[in-house]
């Protein structure tokens, strides 16, 4: 398939079977040109840029997903369902809500509590657990391991609220042990787990709801390069 309502290719094959998801286009265009060999764009429906290439020498994409569930709802169920998409990484940024964790330290979303009502239409006698795949979750800290990358593996909050009209919230997921916020994970593990693909997310935190600190766009490069260094290498 060449087309789908957010989704134009070419031709067919064009998207990996392996994709980065940021949520930033822009990311995803920077990701392509800094670190993929000879990327070419799939996409360019409303802006949501799409590349692959090669990460040594392995097939590899990049997209961007918009914020919030319902858009990366729609980006990764096109991607697995029409594009053959089977690896789904979403490389992003979070909000800590643990004093441990500092600017810039790498968390993987081993599972994704939600606000969400995504899991809804599956119609579920009861409250779903979004997980991310084993596979991917083994695969990266092992990567992590090698590289002497410190990560912390624990479950995320996918939210779909930014400006929270209480702002203390979060206090109650992070008295449940919940390391992080972020606006996305819970409907990416959802639609892999129905479809059998598999998913997993990689954050770094920007800012920590805490300390109230947050980082700077260039301070954040560095920590951004550590992330995308595990990412890709699950090509
Ligand atoms: N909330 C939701 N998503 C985020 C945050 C936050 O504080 N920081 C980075 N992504």
């Amino acid at each position: 398939m060449n087309k789908t309502p957010h989704i134009e290719v070419d031709r067919e094959g064009m998207v990996s079977k392996t994709i980065l998801l940021p949520g930033d286009p822009l990311r995803a265009r920077f990701i392509a040109e800094t670190y993929l060999e000879n990327p070419v764009r799939f996409n360019t429906v409303r802006n949501a840029f799409g590349y692959t290439g090669t990460y040594h020498g392995k097939d590899i994409s990049v997209m961007g997903t918009g914020m919030g569930m319902p858009s990366i709802g729609i980006y990764s169920y096109e991607l697995i369902h029409n594009y053959g998409v089977e690896n789904l990484i979403r490389v992003g940024s979070c909000g800590a809500f643990q004093p441990n964790l500092k600017l810039y330290d790498i968390i993987i979303g081993i599972s994704a509590s939600t606000n969400s009502n995504f899991a809804s239409q599956f119609g579920l006698p009861g409250t779903y657990a979004p997980t991310a795949s084993w596979k991917l979750v083994e695969k990266a800290v092992n990567i992590a391991r090698e590289k002497g990358t410190p990560v912390n593996i624990g479950n995320i909050l996918s939210s779909d609220i930014f400006y929270d009209d209480d702002p203390d919230s979060w206090k109650k997921w992070a008295g449940m042990g919940v390391l992080a916020v972020e606006m996305e994970a819970a409907a990416l593990y959802m639609n892999a787990a129905r479809a059998g693909a598999n998913a997993l997310c990689i954050l770094t935190v920007s800012d920590s709801l805490v300390t109230h600190e947050a980082t700077t766009s260039e301070e954040r490069q560095t920590a951004f390069t550590k992330m995308m260094e595990i990412a890709l290498e699950l090509a």
